[in-house]
């Protein structure tokens, strides 16, 4: 088959680690069986310089078409002006909301090289291999009302609004547990339903889902402070975490500090099965910005946006062997010593952003 693919490189390190993802796919392409077409076009401040908005019409045409978006980062000091309507980050808004992708998968693996940089004990992050799956288009963020009134009294009132119908928490449910099945077969749901409503419901659903064929999967309900404390203190115990948008967002941000650096970390985010092909809307992009200050001086590390494609390929594509071989490379290439200048330590020679990608490229030649 040949899949359509949509780069949106965006801003600062973007390009740069999308190029190495260039080399991945080329590499494919040359290899035969599956084979990707590739689109690109402008997302954030490149977009905005360009088009007066962080995205074109014409470019969310793409994203609507492509099998999967592929996306660098966007932002930087350069549009922190701009109007909050067209600044960089509306644009992967946009493209979250219009592909209406409603889950945000966010793994946490420990590469075995790396297990002695980490801040914590080698023994608790060593082999680690988990995914925290975040509900991303409900809950509190996007709940109204959402506002601040003025009491009259000198006071204000912030008020947000957490919401979620049962549709919602179904259909991250039955992702979670079909995820855990490609995996360890266990999930972890996390709420709080000692002092939230929608944490009773969530509980709830997430029960009853499990109940109507998902019975093979282990389930285990956890309150999310408890939850967050577990996952600092014995990571390994868990497999699939699924969990609202904001007990999500902090929990894998939490989770991926474990791991050590920002430039490690994939992401992915899916949307419903198409009706009549069973497609899921896709868009991969690392968990790190466009960091700005290393932007045109060769420091990046592209393994985040090389580890975001190769989850493309295991949950957009179902190449499941070359999401492995790409995952095996990333890990070879570390074990031979190879480190951008963010992962190395004292004495460590340190390799450019091209030099890592060809270094990549070279192992899955050699695997
Ligand atoms: P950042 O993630 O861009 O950078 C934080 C720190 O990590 C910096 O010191 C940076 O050099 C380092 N870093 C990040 N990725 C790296 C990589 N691949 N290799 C080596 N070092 C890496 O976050 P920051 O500085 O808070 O934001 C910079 C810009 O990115 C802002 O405009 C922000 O709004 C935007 N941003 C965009 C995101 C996106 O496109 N999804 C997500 C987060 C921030
Ligand atoms: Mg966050």
């Amino acid at each position: 088959a040949t899949h359509k693919l949509l780069l949106l490189p965006g801003d600062g390190i973007g390009p740069e680690i999308m190029a190495e993802v260039k080399k991945v796919i080329a590499w494919l392409n040359a290899r035969g069986g599956d084979t990707f077409e590739t689109e690109e076009d402008l997302v954030g401040g490149a977009a905005y310089d360009a088009h007066g908005k962080a995205i074109s019409e014409e470019a969310m045409q793409k994203a609507l078409a492509a099998d999967a978006v592929i996306f660098g980062a966007v932002g930087g000091p350069k549009w922190d002006g701009v109007d909050y309507e067209v600044r960089p980050e509306a644009g992967l808004l946009r493209l979250r909301k219009d592909l209406e992708l409603f889950a945000n998968l966010r793994p946490a693996i420990c590469y075995p090289a790396l297990a002695d940089a980490s801040s914590l004990k080698h023994d608790v992050i060593e082999g680690l291999d988990i995914l925290i799956l975040r509900e991303l288009t409900g809950g509190v963020y996007f709940g109204e009302p959402k506002e601040i009134t003025d009491l009259g009294n000198g006071q204000k009132r912030g008020v947000d609004t957490q919401v979620y119908d049962t549709y919602e928490i179904e259909r991250i449910a039955k992702m979670a547990f079909e995820l855990a099945r490609t995996r360890r077969n266990k999930v972890t749901s996390m709420e709080k339903r000692n002092v939230m409503k929608t944490g009773v419901l969530w509980h709830e659903v997430v029960d009853d889902v499990h109940k109507r064929g998902y019975e093979d999967v282990e389930l285990e309900h956890m309150l999310a402070d408890a939850g967050g404390m577990q996952l600092v203190r014995w990571p390994k115990q868990f497999d699939v975490i699924v969990t609202d948008n904001l007990f999500g967002d902090m929990l894998s941000d939490v989770a991926a500090m474990l791991t050590g650096s920002l430039g490690m970390l994939p992401s992915a985010s899916l949307g419903a099965p198409d009706g009549k092909t069973g497609k899921r809307k896709a868009l991969y992009e690392p968990v790190h910005g466009s960091a700005p200050d290393i932007a045109g001086t060769g420091a990046a590390n592209p393994i985040a946006m090389i580890a975001s494609f190769g989850m493309a390929l295991r949950y957009s594509f179902e190449m499941v062997e070359e999401a492995d071989l790409v995952d095996r490379a990333i890990a070879a290439t570390l074990e031979k010593g190879l480190r951008t200048r963010d992962l190395a330590g004292q004495g460590d020679a340190v390799v450019s952003t091209a030099e890592m990608g060809d270094a990549i490229v070279a192992e899955l030649e050699n695997l």
